[in-house]
């Protein structure tokens, strides 16, 4: 393999958050693997670099940190590609399309439109593009950022806040397992999601890789395989 410096391994290390279904959860027969949409597009590169795919759960919010320093040597965690991100981290071509949406509580949903999120409380997932979002709207002291997507939205469930703003995917999940939730669909911006690799070598010799793969999942149909099979 072509592959030096932290690749040098006979593993790729991809790293994750998984509590983003169905782009990375943890399920899987035994209940405890991480998997999801994200996963079978790891490890296409990883079978493509000739490597076993290794794979570390962290916080959203340290990827591109543990990205940097090393510890993994890919992101791949349905994150979107910013201007910001760029500036520390190289991303792969977009993979997907996503937009964020807006969820609330059926018995007391008091937003119809985008204005209506004006100083409005609502809860986040730390770090993400709904977090940069909801700050477009309302102080930060109305903001609750935690780690995980599912403890926002716990507490919206709970009352403590009036909305939760996460990417539609795993929203629509939410809310097939929240019956007392609901989505309101403000129309926000398109996001495209990609692969961050480190800048220098590993961008030289890894996204390379990456690319080809997801050139080729998509030419042999796999892509759109992973679509309907992980997407409801
Ligand atoms: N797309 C959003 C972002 O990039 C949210 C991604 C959250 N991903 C996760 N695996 N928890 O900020």
């Amino acid at each position: 393999s072509v592959l030096s410096g932290c690749q040098e391994k006979n593993e790729l290390v991809m790293g994750t958050n998984a509590a983003f279904p169905p782009f990375e959860y943890i399920g899987g027969a035994d209940g405890n693997a991480v998997v999801g949409f994200d996963v079978e597009i790891a490890k296409a590169i990883a079978e493509k670099a000739g490597k076993t795919l290794r794979i570390e759960d962290m916080e959203f919010d340290s990827l591109l940190t543990a990205l940097n320093a090393d510890k993994i040597d890919f992101a791949i965690a349905g994150m979107t590609i910013t201007d910001e991100r760029e500036k520390s981290v190289d991303f792969s071509d977009p993979y997907y399309e996503a937009t964020q949406a807006v969820i609330v509580r059926k018995a007391d949903n008091p937003i119809s439109t985008k204005d209506d999120l004006n100083g409005k409380k609502i809860s986040v997932q730390l770090g993400t593009t709904g977090n940069e979002i909801a700050k477009e709207f309302t102080d930060d002291s109305n903001i609750v950022a935690f780690n995980t997507g599912f403890e926002a939205i716990m507490e919206l469930k709970n009352g403590k806040v009036d909305a939760m703003i996460i990417d539609e995917q795993p929203a629509q999940n939410f809310i097939r397992q929240n019956s007392d939730l609901e989505i309101v669909s403000l129309d926000f911006d398109p996001e495209y999601y990609g692969i961050a690799v480190k800048e220098g070598k590993s961008s030289e010799e890894l996204l390379p890789i990456i690319n080809e793969t997801l050139k080729e999942l998509k030419a042999n149909g796999t892509y759109d395989k992973l679509l309907s099979e992980y997407m409801k």
